[in-house]
Formats: C-alpha cells, sequence, structure tokens
C-alpha cells in the first residue's frame, strides 16, 4: 500500500485503512451483499466445550461418488450436466465458492454463482461439499495488497467464514474449512494465514464455522498425503492436535492427484486412511485425478489407479465420498490433454470409469 509522505498524512492513511477495514468486517458479520437475499448471519453458538464426536461410518452403504464441476457448464442443459445428473450425488464446487470469487471487493460479497448452485443441488438432490474457506491460494487481490495486523485479519477471517457458512447453513453438507495448510516437510506452509495469524488459524476457522452451521461436516483438506512421507505424518500431527484441543473437525480429504509413476502402493493408502480414521475421522477421497494421456495402455494403468483408490476407499467404513477433480476430460485444470477423468472429452465411459463404478460398489 503506497501512504502519502508526512506524519499528518500517514495519520490519514492509517484511518482510512483502518476504516476500510472495519467497514469490510461489519459488511462480513451484518452479511450486506451484492444480492438480494438475506443472510442467515452467524447465529447460534455451539456449546464449545463439547467434544465434537460425530459417527462417521457411513454403515453398509457404498460410499457416494462426487466431482468437481464447473458452475458455468453445469448450469447450461447439456452433455456435461446430463452426465453429472446421471452418475453424481456430490459436487464440489471448483472455484464458485472460493475467497476470490465470493470477496471481490473489500466492501462487498458476491454470491450469485455459489447461490445458484446451492439452489441447483438442491432442487436435483445433489450433496454440496463447500470448497473452500481458508486456504493461501486463489485470494482477491485487494486482500493480498493490503498490511494486515493480527487482530483486522482476525476479524475479517471470523466475519468472512461466519457469513459464507452461516448462509449456506443446512445446504451446504460440508466444507472445507482449511485447504492446503501442510509445506511438504510437514509444517504449517507459509501462507498470509499462518503468517499474520499464526497457526491457531486452523482451529479458530473451524470453530468459527462450527459456530456459523453446528450441523455442517467440517474437514482439513490436503494433497500428498496419502503415502507414506513427512507431510503425511505432519498432517496426523495436526489432525492429533485439533482433535485434542476439541476443535471442531469431521474429517480429512485427501486431495489424491496422483500419476502414473507416483502413486502410493494400495498397502500404503489402506494404512494411511485407516491411521487418521483411528483418530475418529471421517477420510474421504476429494479431488482424485490421474493424468494419462492418449492410448490404450494409458487408460488402463489409470484405470488401475483409479480402481485401487475406489477399493480403498469401499474398503473403509470412514470414507463417505469419493470425489474426483471434475468427470469429463473436455474439462481439468491439468489441461485436456492430460485426459485425466472417467470420462472422454464427448462423454463416453473410459476404463477408470468402470473401475470406479465397480471397485465402489465393492
Ligand atoms: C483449481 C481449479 O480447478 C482451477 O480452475 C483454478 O484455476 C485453480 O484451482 N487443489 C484444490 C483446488 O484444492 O481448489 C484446485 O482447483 C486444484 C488443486
Amino acid at each position: 500500500m503506497q501512504t502519502p509522505a508526512g506524519p499528518w498524512a500517514l495519520r490519514a492513511g492509517i484511518v482510512l485503512v483502518l476504516g476500510a477495514v472495519a467497514v469490510a468486517a461489519v459488511v462480513l458479520l451484518s452479511g450486506r451483499h451484492d444480492e438480494g437475499v438475506s443472510s442467515q448471519g452467524n447465529a447460534v453458538s455451539a456449546n464449545r466445550s463439547e467434544a465434537h464426536f460425530r459417527p462417521v461410518s457411513r454403515g453398509p452403504r457404498p460410499p457416494v461418488l462426487g466431482a468437481a464441476v464447473d458452475w458455468e457448464l453445469l448450469r447450461m442443459p447439456g452433455t456435461y450436466q446430463r452426465l453429472f445428473l446421471d452418475h453424481y450425488r456430490s459436487l464440489t464446487p471448483e472455484n464458485a465458492m472460493k475467497m476470490d470469487t465470493i470477496a471481490p471487493a473489500a466492501d462487498r460479497l458476491s454470491f450469485g454463482d455459489a447461490d445458484a448452485l446451492a439452489r441447483w443441488s438442491r432442487r436435483h438432490g445433489i450433496a454440496v461439499h463447500g470448497h473452500t474457506l481458508v486456504w493461501g491460494k486463489q485470494l482477491p487481490p485487494w486482500l493480498t495488497a493490503r498490511s494486515w495486523t493480527r487482530d483486522d485479519l482476525s476479524s475479517f477471517l471470523e466475519g468472512y467464514v461466519k457469513t459464507v457458512v452461516g448462509r449456506y447453513r443446512g445446504r451446504v453438507d460440508s466444507w472445507d474449512v482449511v485447504n492446503e495448510p501442510l509445506a511438504e516437510d510437514g509444517s504449517l506452509r507459509h501462507n498470509l494465514w499462518l503468517r499474520v495469524l499464526g497457526p491457531g488459524y486452523v482451529s479458530d476457522a473451524l470453530r468459527w464455522a462450527h459456530e456459523a452451521d453446528p450441523g455442517a461436516r467440517l474437514y482439513v483438506n490436503d494433497f500428498n498425503i496419502e503415502g507414506r512421507s513427512p507431510k503425511t505424518d505432519g498432517m496426523h500431527a495436526l489432525l492429533s492436535r485439533l482433535r485434542r484441543e476439541r476443535a471442531p473437525i469431521d474429517g480429512v480429504g485427501l486431495q489424491t492427484h496422483l500419476t502414473l509413476s507416483s502413486t502410493p502402493t494400495g498397502a500404503q493408502l489402506r494404512s494411511t486412511m485407516r491411521r487418521y480414521a483411528s483418530l475418529g475421522l471421517a477420510v474421504d477421497i476429494s479431488e482424485m485425478d490421474v493424468p494419462a494421456g492418449r492410448g490404450r495402455r494409458a487408460e488402463a494403468a489409470q484405470a488401475r489407479v483409479y480402481r485401487q483408490v475406489a477399493g480403498a476407499c469401499q474398503a473403509l467404513p470412514a470414507c463417505g465420498r469419493f470425489t474426483t477433480w471434475g468427470f469429463t476430460d473436455a474439462s481439468t485444470w491439468l489441461g485436456t490433454g492430460e485426459r485425466p477423468l472417467p470420462f472422454t472429452a464427448t462423454g463416453a465411459p473410459k476404463p477408470a470409469w468402470r473401475a470406479i463404478e465397480s471397485a465402489l460398489n465393492g
């Protein structure tokens, strides 16, 4: 931020910034935004001292099959929408509920796409997994450009989390409250939240989300935590700490962005998943994809990886949701040439699709 020279101007600059922060916090806490629907705000405070423990087993049912969706494509009738409705029961908005979409300016929240997606899902009986409240990436430029005090950033985030979760109370089933909190060495990843708020930001965010919707299932989500690695140990340590502190956490999302050459063995994957589950948490597959490119051999190898992961999820009662990051090769963050998903760009099932279907159903 540029500050005008001179003591008076400096003071005026500080007052302006504090004023803007206060306005942003009030706007967030009051749930004012650019849509006409009133926010349900941050009502109902749960008993914080109560141990947060909910049954995580899905029972005899197979895991729910989900996919991340591009709302711009899903909203239009066509192959993408039909394929999704024919096969999936849960969705994760790929971008529509990220902070840069919902908070495009300091004094304005924008819920247009998120609201439409929530309404559409409800109409079609699709569960919504909200993604994501607190992440070091896809932050709005106005937020990263500012220099924050701890108190100001903390009130901003509290207001943001409570407003967003409160708005979708009873409509978004579960949330990735914190996304990608860990570095590869298993320590907390350096990002704005850690730098300004310190390591307590993870449990604070969980508590705020729980206050705003005590019924929503709350997750921490990350990548490279499927095999044996320092990061997997770090995730286990983080989850253990959160459980000890009685933070309201329900589960861990394993993003499972794998490749054909670097995939944990089935035994490693199953033992990692059991280890997280032994903390009393749900252990979901949250963003799986496997770039394979073209050709029958590559597709067969890709199907084996999908089968292994879907099978590990099916075998563990704590694994309630198996979600891929997209579902047709026509729309993937990795680029269409990677062909990482279970349906072709024109919507035909690949060997990976058959593998997922049969593995999830045992
Ligand atoms: C990706 C989206 O798919 C892209 O459209 C966007 O440009 C960048 O983010 N891990 C996550 C997701 O948790 O939010 C990321 O989604 C993919 C990696």
